[in-house]
């Protein structure tokens, strides 16, 4: 399976995106899992990236496009992968669309999440975050069970820095601008499926096997 999940910040890509994975036991590319990763490691790029986040801004298109190049060069790939947040403007996905092309594949699956700002407001308010594993909770939604700490590790739960309501006003003003017209792009190409992601994890995640034609 090759997929692609999309939708405005905190809608619900990475928690959609992990149930998925597991079912199809293929690679979660998170475009901004990996630049919090290479940020954490120290690297160059994480250190550019780190600032463009923080800002609520996208990441220039060439180190975007280039991780993403990179990343679709690693063998286990060849047996699918799901990108959550990637491609998140026309360039990007045309960059993509041009990658896929050389190494002739196609995608099978263009999943957008939709869901109204005050909920999204409210998923990324109670979003808590553990910066070891990328475990993802949430303060009533998905809880850990302890309070604060990570169900796998242990770690102290934390804030995204980007999660601070200004900053998140401004991702979705860029979301408006640059990435909901990536939406009509993979329209014209026929491959979308449109999912209510104001339901519950478990009904968003029904709703999106369904259309994946995986009933039982
Ligand atoms: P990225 O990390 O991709 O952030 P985002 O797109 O803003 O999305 P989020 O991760 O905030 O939300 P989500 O939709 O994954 O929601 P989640 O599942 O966590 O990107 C961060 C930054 O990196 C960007 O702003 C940009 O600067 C840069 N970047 C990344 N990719 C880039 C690219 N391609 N080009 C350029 N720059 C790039 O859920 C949110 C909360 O709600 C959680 O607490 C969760 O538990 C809860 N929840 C989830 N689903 C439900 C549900 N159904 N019901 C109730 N609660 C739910
Ligand atoms: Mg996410
Ligand atoms: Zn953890």
């Amino acid at each position: 399976m090759r997929i692609i999940i999309m939708g405005p910040p905190g809608v619900g890509k990475g928690t959609e995106a992990e149930l998925l994975v597991k079912h199809y036991q293929i690679p979660h590319i998170s475009t901004g899992n990996i630049f919090r990763e290479l940020y954490k490691d120290r690297t160059t790029v994480g250190k550019i990236a780190k600032e463009y986040i923080s800002r609520g801004e996208l990441v220039p298109d060439d180190i975007t496009n280039e991780i993403v190049r990179h990343r679709l060069n690693h063998q286990d790939v060849k047996k699918g992968f799901l990108f959550d947040g990637y491609p998140r403007n026309i360039e990007q996905a045309k960059a993509l669309d041009e990658m896929l092309a050389k190494q002739g594949t196609k995608l099978d699956a263009v999943i957008n999440m939709t869901a109204p700002e005050e909920l999204i407001i409210e998923r990324i308010s109670g979003r808590r975050v553990c910066e070891t594993c990328g475990a993802v909770y949430h303060i009533h939604n998905k809880k850990p069970k302890q309070e604060g700490i990570c169900d796998h590790d242990g770690t102290q739960l934390i804030q995204r820095n980007d999660d601070l309501e200004a900053t998140v006003r401004r991702r979705l003003r860029i979301y408006k601008n640059q990435t909901a017209p990536v939406i009509g792009y993979y329209e014209k190409a026929g491959a979308i499926i449109h999912i209510n992601g104001t339901q519950s994890i478990k009904e968003v995640d029904a709703q999106v096997m369904k259309a994946l034609g995986e009933t039982n």
